[in-house]
């Protein structure tokens, strides 16, 4: 099955994990480019803000088309317990209702309310798998594992 892993990060950990999971499921991948700053403790903030606040941004236009793939695997940071905002607008801007729609997240502590939110934006998908990687597993090595188990599961 044709897939595409797409994801958002600011400061490395889902592309950490997302880059794992392509590698595991043979996948190309996507990194979703958001175009408002996100930097310094100002960029912290309305991070955190337009995310609860379920804020669309702007996001530099994709590469890959998910028209030519099956099987699209979301990743996604924690903010504030929910998706980043170029995430948001990535499955607003992107009719995913006839594909696998599989999700990831890395988190502190964890995702919130972040999965719930991204199904609600591809209505007419059944199941989705949903794996949470938080900032530790990440720093012991663990997440290599979860990836394995996820991408084994959503093989199907
Ligand atoms: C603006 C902002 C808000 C965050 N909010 C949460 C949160 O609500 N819960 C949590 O567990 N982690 C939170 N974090 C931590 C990130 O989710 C975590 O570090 C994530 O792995 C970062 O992913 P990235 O390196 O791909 O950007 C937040 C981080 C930022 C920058």
């Amino acid at each position: 099955m044709k897939s595409l892993v797409v994801y958002y990060s600011k400061s490395g950990n889902t592309r950490l994990v997302g880059n794992e999971i392509a590698k595991e499921l043979n996948a190309e991948y996507e990194e979703l480019v958001d175009l408002k700053k996100r930097s310094g403790v100002v960029g912290f903030i309305t991070a955190a803000t337009d995310s609860i606040g379920r804020k669309l941004t702007t996001i530099e236009p994709i590469q890959k088309k998910p028209a030519d793939y099956q099987m699209i695997v979301v990743g996604t940071p924690s903010w504030g317990n929910n998706m980043a905002s170029a995430v948001r607008t990535f499955l607003t801007e992107n009719n995913l209702t006839d594909k696998k729609v599989h999700f990831f997240c890395t988190a502190g502590a964890d995702a919130g309310k972040s999965f719930e939110e991204m199904e609600k934006l591809i209505s007419g998908n059944t199941q989705h798998n949903k794996m949470t990687v938080i900032s530790s597993e990440i720093k012991s090595g663990k997440y290599k594992e979860k990836v394995k188990e996820f991408v084994g599961q959503i093989k199907g």
